[in-house]
């Protein structure tokens, strides 16, 4: 044959091909979210999440160090509430001396230059294991979203660098907003989980915080897996009420969501690689069904692929090795 054209030829060698490589991860791309618990010293194995802990404070402190050596520039909060202090109200949730403001202290403190992400929502504080507050069954939104603000508010005050709201209420993003400028924290930005699905992938997610909800489901505020345009339209609206970086989740089922929206709209776009999709590939793995290490940089890098700028995944650490 006399070809005018080889594409085998890009991809003769390994040289060759990190040479044209369209696609590039960097520690810089991850988040690392980490689950934080009461007491010292401990680190608790979460069953459906092999080789991921919800870690004491102190060991937390360490691991961010760690973290950041890596260079990785964000880590995303979430903290274990004790069900003695869970209600109906999310007082807890904005409490100054609660774990998720102490954490952001201890962290900021110990690394000032790690960007601290919080996620706001109540479930984690919530007898009903819901994201919102809970009246005749139902999770009413304008209530919440006052909940919502003080949170937020206290995350700011604590020095949380941006608030994340993954709640799925609407109007929150605008609230949140002019509560932190009338309070003055003009610094703290908002990560808007702002195309929130109703998935299943976040069942080790509920396990690791015990924040599974105790009756229905979440499809009366987080979004239908069948829809594409309504993601677009809640990612421009948290946009236009204030949203810094706005975000997919999950990710690797809803990589269509991530193409779009990084086509439509001109901040920062992240995707959120949930528990679900981790522990499928460390099941997978465990089994001798998959190659863990390539299965992490082949997803990892499809999600970047599709047109995230940002990943939030527990397998940041692991990436990072991975990839220098
Ligand atoms: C809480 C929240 C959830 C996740 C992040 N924030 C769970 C949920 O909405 O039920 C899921 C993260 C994961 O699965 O890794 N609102």
């Amino acid at each position: 044959m006399f070809l005018q054209r080889r594409n085998r030829i890009l991809r003769q060698s390994s040289a060759m091909r990190q040479l044209v490589a369209e696609t590039r991860l960097s520690p810089a791309d991850f988040i690392a979210p980490l689950f934080i618990d009461e007491g010292e010293q401990t680190a608790t194995p979460i069953a459906s999440m092999p080789g991921y802990y919800r870690r004491s404070l102190d060991l937390t402190v360490a691991e961010v160090k760690e973290l950041y050596n890596m260079g990785i520039r964000a880590v995303l909060l979430f903290i274990k509430c004790s069900d003695a202090l869970k209600d109906n109200t999310g007082l807890e949730a904005w409490n100054p001396d609660g774990l998720m403001q102490r954490s952001i202290k201890a962290i900021k403190n110990a690394v000032p230059d790690m960007v601290v992400m919080t996620d706001v929502a109540l479930d984690p504080y919530s007898s009903y294991g819901h994201d919102g507050i809970v009246k005749d069954g139902e999770i009413v939104n304008d209530e919440t979203v006052e909940a919502l603000v003080k949170m937020s508010i206290s995350h700011a005050a604590a020095g949380a660098d941006m608030v994340a709201p993954s709640d799925m209420m609407d109007g929150r993003i605008g609230a949140i907003r002019t509560g932190l400028e009338e309070n003055g924290y003009t610094r703290t930005g908002i990560m808007s989980y702002s195309a929130k699905y109703a998935s299943c992938f976040y069942g080790p997610f509920r396990d690791a915080l015990d924040s599974a909800p105790g009756f229905g489901d979440k499809k009366t505020y987080q979004m239908d897996p069948a829809n594409r345009t309504e993601a677009i339209r809640e990612t421009l609206m948290d946009i236009e009420e204030g949203a810094d970086i706005v975000m997919v989740k999950p990710a690797m089922a809803y990589l269509d969501i991530i193409r779009d929206i990084r086509n439509q709209v001109d901040v920062p776009v992240s995707a959120y690689h949930v528990s679900g999709e981790y522990a499928m590939i460390k099941a997978a793995a465990s089994m001798g069904w998959l190659n863990e290490e390539k299965a992490i940089l082949e997803s990892l890098g499809s999600i970047k692929r599709a047109g995230a700028d940002l990943i939030a995944t527990y397998f940041a650490k692991e990436a990072v090795k991975l990839i220098s």
